[in-house]
């Protein structure tokens, strides 16, 4: 099977197991504090999990496309030097949320990899849970026993709670898993040794190919673990692998998924695939990190220097200083690799294929310039070393080097590979400390410890009801106190609320809530797993009581003016500089917005006057607007509005419309 098929076939065994398909989300999080990237199949059904949220099926199998490259799964620092990491890969899953358990789950991944796909079942290994202390947590028998059914007991192992317990994060939904692993190496060295000896032992032909997590528990902010009510399954299975399993090769980047990529950066740079390690592992790296840049770029995350942009854009220098040191690349080669990448997924993705012109355009620029500062890099560091020479030593500082790894973008291995050059080496244990210092007050700033939720009283949903109205009566569903930098604030949800959460670029409402003695005030509104959450820095008193809640509406109708004006500027742009232009960010405030789009070049002034213009005269025609709640999103797409890329929508939508302007959003007007 090509990739393709292999996909297909994915998807067509669990139809046949009345999966609903559902396509991928974003791989760029929107709208979750918590996480930036898709790193798991898993995370757009998040709320599911939580009960926060209804699943759209009970049954439910996609392909996700997934980045691991910060937080709790981060495979960066592995790529290109093995052959079976990814940053960009596409996990194949499939869930049952409350319906079918470990019975189902472990019986159908057998019979998809055995005999859909033909696996030899001699080269299969399992892993259950073994068990662990801290926890209070028995060894995963129901796992075993279900295994058992298909496997000899030989082949099941018993692991520890880092392989085979899943957590999302430090709380949440977790549970127990089995992991299916391969043994690709030849019959003659199976001989030599046993599988099972290098399960989990990072061998590069004995590889986890299939996680089957059985969620079960929630972890709490204390550590502890409590039941679910319902329990659910969440698998997820690495595309690339099963590729190489199935194309017979010893590496993901010898199959049809990679192959087109090296070949293509092979002719390119004038050197061959396979001939030379250190290159091998440059060009896989540009191979893999050209995949995470451009489907990135298409969900309308731009490098930059902040959030999610800067991890993009860190990923591309990685790439461009692994050409440019080992492959010699002095020259933009990214871009020039995309019209195969887009040969090779654009059908799977078309968003790749559809912004072609613009992913180019940006990877060029940012290739080009990170080219630049490497060269002022180099410079900077002859400064140094002719100094050192001066003075007769041999030792660079360490805070130099870290000068040029902060400042620069210079990783600490390339200034020692320059340096060694030169006859210099580089004083390692000072670098460590000041990254280490560094890393320190990152840290310090980005700490927030949760509580648990508290629950006041029960209710099924938290309704929004802020498009009609700023005022009403609510109740308190449940707070949790968090702690930012120190700082104790409490989080409430409430069981009806007027307040926005923070989303699609709209600020979060301000406000208080009132009961008969106080007033409380609000300093923030935010949303997070499809919850609106409140910032209160005082808890009232009394919690289970009646509240009116008050949004601060003259600072709420500057920002519905400004997000108003974002339709029209949107409108008015693609009608002077053509259809190609697209949303890809916004922040809409009280006291301005600003509207981030794809265009090819800076604006000239008349183009930008022609624009103001245009939205100058659609706020004078004072247009009023026509909403559409809960609208089909096939309908939505017929009255013009147009969808997003990098935007996960429902089946229904709410369509806003001014005069021409059409757009699917979520914000007040
Ligand atoms: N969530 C699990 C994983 O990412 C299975 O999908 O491995």
């Amino acid at each position: 099977m090509n990739s393709k098929e292999l996909r297909q076939s994915f998807l067509d065994f669990f139809t046949s197991k009345q999966h609903k398909i559902v396509s991928s989300a974003p791989m760029v999080v929107k709208n979750d504090p918590t996480l930036m990237f898709t790193n798991a199949g898993m995370n757009q059904f998040k709320e599911v999990f939580l009960s926060q949220g209804e699943a759209i099926a009970p049954r439910v199998a996609d392909t996700q496309k997934c980045l691991r490259v910060s937080g709790k799964h981060n495979d960066l620092e592995e790529v290109g030097h093995d052959t079976y990491h990814h940053t960009m890969f596409e996990m194949l899953g499939n869930w049952s949320f409350g319906d079918y358990f470990k019975e189902d789950a472990i019986a159908w991944a057998w019979e998809y990899l055995t005999e859909v796909l033909k696996i030899d079942k001699n080269r299969l290994y399992v892993t259950v849970f073994g068990g662990d202390e801290k926890d209070k947590q028995e060894r995963d028998s129901e796992a075993a026993v279900e295994w058992e059914k298909w496997i000899a007991k030989d082949y099941i192992l018993d692991g520890s709670k880092k392989d085979n317990f899943w957590e999302m994060g430090d709380q949440g939904p977790c549970g127990p898993c089995s992991e299916i692993h391969i043994d690709i190496r030849s019959e003659e060295e199976r001989r030599k040794i046993s599988g099972k000896e290098l399960v989990n032992k990072d061998h590069p032909l004995v590889i986890e190919i299939w996680n089957l997590v059985f969620i079960q528990y929630n972890r709490k902010a204390n550590g502890t673990l409590e039941s679910l009510p319902q329990k659910h399954i969440d698998t997820g299975m690495g595309f690339e692998r099963l590729a190489m399993v199935t194309q017979g090769t010893k590496s993901n980047y010898d199959t049809d998924v990679f192959q087109p990529l090296l070949q293509n950066l092979a002719s390119l740079s004038h050197k061959k695939y396979g001939e030379n390690k250190e290159a091998d592992i440059a060009m896989r790296v540009m191979a893999d990190h050209l995949r995470a840049i451009a489907f990135s770029i298409a969900d309308g995350q731009l490098p930059s220097n902040t959030g999610a942009g800067y991890v993009i854009r860190r990923i591309l220098r990685r790439a461009v200083r692994y050409g440019y040191t080992f492959l010699a690349l002095e020259e933009p080669m990214l871009y020039k690799m995309l019209p195969v990448l887009i040969e090779t997924l654009g059908e799977a993705y078309p968003e790749l294929k559809k912004q072609q012109d613009i992913i180019s355009k940006v990877i060029f620029e940012e290739e080009q310039a990170f080219l630049r500062t490497l060269s002022k890099g180099i410079i900077i560091l002859d400064k140094y070393t002719n100094q050192l020479k001066k003075e007769k030593k041999s030792i660079f500082n360490g805070n130099w080097a870290f000068e040029l790894y902060d400042t620069y973008g210079f990783p600490l291995d390339l200034t020692a590979l320059i340096l060694k050059e030169k006859g210099f080496s580089v004083n390692q244990e000072e670098f460590d400390e000041a990254m280490s210092v560094q890393k320190k007050r990152s840290r310090q700033d980005a700490v927030v410890n949760k509580g648990d939720w508290i629950i006041v009283q029960e209710f099924s949903d938290e309704k929004f009801i802020g498009y009609d109205v700023l005022e009403t009566q609510i109740k308190i569903f449940k707070y949790r106190k968090i702690n930012v930098k120190g700082k104790t604030v409490f989080q409430l949800v409430f069981n009806t609320t007027p307040f926005y959460g923070e989303s699609g670029g709209q600020v979060g409402d301000f406000g208080y809530i009132e009961d008969n003695e106080k007033k409380y005030s609000i300093f923030d509104t935010q949303k997070e797993n499809g919850l609106i959450i409140h910032y209160l820095k005082e808890l009232p008193k009394q919690l289970e009581g009646n509240f009116k809640a008050i949004v601060d509406s003259n600072r709420r109708i500057n920002i519905t003016n400004h997000h108003t004006a974002t339709h029209l500027l949107h409108y008015a742009l693609r009608k002077v500089l053509g259809s190609h232009v697209e949303q890809k960010g916004s922040l809409v405030n009280t006291a301005s917005l600003r509207f981030d789009f794809s265009h090819f070049q800076k604006l000239t002034t008349e183009e930008i006057a022609k624009a103001e213009q245009i939205v100058n005269r659609l706020i004078r025609e004072n247009i009023s607007l026509q909403e559409y709640r809960e609208t089909p999103i096939k309908k939505a797409q017929e009255m013009g509005a147009m969808a997003l890329f990098g935007e996960k929508y429902g089946d229904k939508v709410r369509v806003i419309r001014f005069g021409d302007s059409v757009e699917l959003c979520g914000g007040t007007h």
